[in-house]
């Protein structure tokens, strides 16, 4: 029987879920899914083609052009880049373009339903670890180790405040907390699987936390299960 488990971690925007879901599967050596990057895909390609903007949404066109809609993962200069079509689109999925529409365009039901069934061929081996909203919940509901990751609003704001300013992506701090607390709302209120901590995740509240300490806590928790699963 296979040791490699499955990870689910899910949480509040900008709360440092693909920084520690990254390093976890560097550890492990496992592969990892940030699918965030995958609903910041979508609405790149459905803002492209006029579907989508900070003032509307179509969402029956959106509804009708979700089966031409190919994201896959590539690595290019060793790192882990999210494509669309034959485009490399990974650093503007971050820009505030992508980030101000992409809580609307997650509560449409044909575009998570779409997503989730391509993560879940990317996890049908185990072996992952998939950071997100609905991981624990709906992607990977029998995960053997589900994270529900914390920390307050401020320093959320300011870790992606500082984030942002490394890539070059101007945005004031005030943008940034104003997104953060207006997707925090969507992705938790919406109809289609809301943000939920599931009754079988850990919670991980890293506001003092170092990266390091992080992983180190979590990796003991994922080494204890792989042990027991043997
Ligand atoms: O993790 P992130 O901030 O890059 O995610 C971007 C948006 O995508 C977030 O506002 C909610 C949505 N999302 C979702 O609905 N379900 C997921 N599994 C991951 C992200």
């Amino acid at each position: 029987m296979s040791t490699k488990i499955t990870i689910a971690i899910d949480g509040y925007s900008a709360c440092g879920k693909s920084t520690l879901a990254k390093a976890l599967a560097k550890a492990l050596d496992y592969s990892f899914i940030d699918s965030g990057a995958m609903y910041r895909g979508a609405s790149l390609f459905f803002h492209r083609l006029g579907y989508v903007s900070e003032k509307h949404i179509d969402r029956e066109a959106i509804e009708n052009a979700i089966k031409d809609l190919k994201l896959c993962f590539k690595i290019d200069n060793a790192k882990n880049c999210l494509y669309l079509h034959n485009e490399n689109i990974e650093d503007e999925i971050r820009q505030a373009h992508v980030a101000n529409i992409v809580s609307k365009v997650a509560t449409i039901k044909a575009v998570r339903v779409a997503l989730v069934k391509q993560q879940q061929r990317m996890g049908q081996n185990g072996g992952i670890v998939m950071d997100g909203r609905d991981i624990g919940s709906i992607v990977f509901p029998n995960a053997q180790l589900k994270l529900f990751v914390t920390a307050s609003p401020e320093i959320r704001a300011q870790r992606r405040f500082a984030e942002l300013q490394e890539k070059g992506i101007p945005q004031s701090l005030e943008e940034v907390r104003s997104n953060l607390t207006k997707r925090d709302h969507v992705d938790s209120t919406r109809e289609e699987s809301p943000l939920i901590q599931v009754k079988d995740a850990i919670v991980l509240d890293n506001s003092t936390l170092t990266k390091k300490e992080q992983l180190e806590w979590v990796l003991e928790k994922a080494k204890t299960i792989i042990r027991s699963n043997h």
